[in-house]
């Protein structure tokens, strides 16, 4: 009896007979030697068929299969440097194979489709080994951040996804109907988290997050998924140490486990490597004189009080080979819940991590005010209903203390460490203006 075996572990049973269960990736070969590219999701081997091992039948069979048939085979596995796969290195020489399925003609062949057809056929575009690739290595990106903050102190607190009220602001909210009610899908889990940290101390969720953006960038979707660390005692000055540790951990732990993936992405690994604390840190305010002196002639000049767009984000993280922090926004432009800077009330203790080659924000957050008259203010200026925060008020009334948090986006964290040109590569059914299927 051949042990059924995963690719991925095929180092382990050099010279023994194993079984494969997966599917055909690929076929090339005529007349007595057939090439069989078998994928299982660890990984993919090539599987040789050579017709004078092979019972005739077994081997006209082999000689039939389709792109993406699903079959179970059996066969030794050798050692061979020239074998390709992932891992490379290691064949079959096939001995059996079952059909599962045979499948239809895939609608995905080698040659080159166009980005609106494999967006179509999303959910088959997922087999393809660039796109394998990218969803092991977020995979990885999410264990690694709950490893480090599962084993830094961070509990781990689940916030609600139907919400009475806006985290963000109230532009990008997707309304529905609760019970006849008006409720929300959240922006943000951040105000609970502002909530469990009087409980616990440190706490942390990680959960889609949904923005209702009207825009159509390379860099925005609809659903995303979040992760909000959150800390009582801490100041603005550790909250950015702790996102230059969790942040250096994510991108060393991907480099060590999915060193594979990230060269099928021909990822260059240095501009990783380099990835270690501390980062750079640069106010707003020596930002934007950076950005008028570097982005005279481009047109990306800002006058302070300004916002930063994609731009003016690339223009400062080009100036640094790792990722840079941009600190005390002016509080007219971040949320209302931002502390503002003592004796400079116009700049608030907010800080945004800019990822290099032209990734952009990856993090937003900051350290949250603590007064209670300052905040019932910003929720009028805001516009906000002011019933749906009494809650929140109540954390300023019972107990408050100076606390910090973030929220690092995923998709944006994957397109970085694997150097996406867009989005919709980042996550396996990407939400994006106006498309929803699959
Ligand atoms: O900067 P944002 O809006 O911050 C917050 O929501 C805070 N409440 C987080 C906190 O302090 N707990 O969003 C945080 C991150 C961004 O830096 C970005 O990485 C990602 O979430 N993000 C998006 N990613 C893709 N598409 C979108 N539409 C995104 N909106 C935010
Ligand atoms: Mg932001």
């Amino acid at each position: 009896m051949a042990t059924i075996i995963r690719i991925e572990d095929i180092a382990q049973y050099v010279d023994q007979k194993v079984t494969i269960r997966g599917w055909l990736y690929a076929r090339t070969g005529k007349g007595r030697l057939q090439f069989l590219r078998v994928r299982d999701g660890t990984g993919i081997v090539q599987a040789v068929a050579f017709k004078k091992e092979m019972a005739p039948e077994v081997f006209a069979r082999v000689g039939e299969l389709t792109q993406e048939s699903s079959i179970v085979i059996t066969g030794t596995v050798r050692a061979d440097e020239r074998a390709p796969g992932y891992p490379g290195g290691y064949e079959i020489g096939l001995e059996d194979v079952q059909v599962v399925q045979m499948a239809h003609e895939y609608p995905i062949s080698p040659k080159e489709h166009g980005t609106e057809f494999l967006m179509d056929h999303r959910h088959l575009w997922l087999r393809s080994t660039r796109q394998w690739a990218i969803l092991r290595v977020r995979a990885t990106i999410i264990k690694a951040i709950r490893d480090w903050l599962d084993d830094n102190g961070f509990l781990l607190v689940d916030t609600p996804l139907l919400t009475p009220a806006a985290a963000e602001g109230t532009t990008t909210l997707f309304e529905l109907d609760y019970f006849g009610q008006p409720a929300f899908l959240s922006q943000s889990g951040q105000l609970y988290n502002e909530a469990t940290i009087g409980a616990f101390g440190k706490t942390y969720c990680f959960g889609p997050a949904f923005r209702a953006e009207k825009s159509k960038t390379r860099r925005h979707v609809m659903e995303l998924w979040m992760v909000e660390p959150e800390a009582a005692y801490v100041e603005l000055d550790e909250c950015m140490e702790i996102e230059e540790q969790l942040v250096s951990y994510v991108v060393q732990t991907a480099l060590r486990e999915r060193r594979t993936e990230l060269e099928i992405l021909e990822r260059d690994l240095s501009k990783l490597e380099n990835v270690k604390p501390p980062f750079p840190r640069v106010p707003y305010d020596k930002a934007v004189e950076m950005v008028n002196d570097l982005g005279k002639d481009q047109d990306v000049s800002i006058e302070w009080g300004e916002d930063f767009g994609s731009p003016q984000e690339t223009l400062v993280a080009e100036q640094f080979d790792k990722p840079v922090f941009v600190h005390h926004y002016p509080t007219a432009v971040k949320a209302f819940y931002m502390a503002q800077e003592p004796g400079r009330p116009e700049v608030c203790k907010s800080v945004d991590l800019l990822a290099p080659e032209g990734y952009g924000e990856i993090i937003g957050g900051g350290e949250r005010s603590g007064d209670l008259a300052f905040l019932e203010e910003q929720i009028v200026h805001h516009k906000l209903p002011q019933d749906a925060y009494g809650w929140y008020l109540d954390l300023r009334r019972y107990g408050g203390v100076p606390h910090s948090g973030f929220g690092l986006g995923i998709e944006r964290t994957v397109c970085w460490i694997c150097k996406l040109p867009h989005i919709r590569e980042s996550i396996a059914f990407p939400r994006m203006l106006g498309t929803i299927y699959p």
